[in-house]
């Protein structure tokens, strides 16, 4: 699934009303939605998910924010799409995110910033399959 990532739509970007601005933005940029959700993570979801952080100081701070409200997952396809959607997102830190990138319009903080996006193809098909059967992706 080389183009292919996974994005979530995170709880402080579904709690200020920004799900459809979100998917706009991304659908403009071309990227086609192969499936998608509004969920809450439990915590083990959110421990599971982000596992690769699990010895870096924030750790439990982005689970207990990952799962303090609803997310909307998605799958995305795109050629490039990994490189493409983090070009698209911009940087961790919103403070440093290039002016139009959906980080720098939406986000609150290097923690609550508004989307996640996958950082290899590996990666985009392990999480994609961590929320979504593959009878969901279409
Ligand atoms: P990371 O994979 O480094 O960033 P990205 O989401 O851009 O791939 O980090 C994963 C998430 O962890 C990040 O989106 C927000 C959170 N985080 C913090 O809360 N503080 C930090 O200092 C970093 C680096 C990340």
């Amino acid at each position: 699934m080389a183009n292919i990532t996974f994005t979530m739509i995170k709880p402080d970007a579904v709690a200020k009303g920004h799900i459809g601005d979100i998917l706009k933005d991304i659908t403009d940029a071309g990227f086609k939605i192969k499936a998608t959700k509004m969920t809450q993570l439990a915590k083990q979801d959110a421990e599971a998910f982000y596992a690769v952080h699990s010895e870096r100081p924030f750790f439990n701070d982005l689970v207990e924010f990952m799962t303090s409200g609803p997310i909307v997952a998605a799958v995305l396809e795109k050629d490039n799409a990994v490189a493409d959607f983090r070009t698209l997102i911009g940087a961790t830190n919103p403070a440093e995110a290039a002016e139009g990138t959906i980080r720098a319009k939406y986000a609150e903080s290097i923690d609550a910033n508004a989307v996640h996006g996958s950082d290899s193809d590996e990666n985009a098909a392990i999480e994609a399959a961590f929320h979504f059967a593959a009878k969901e992706i279409f």
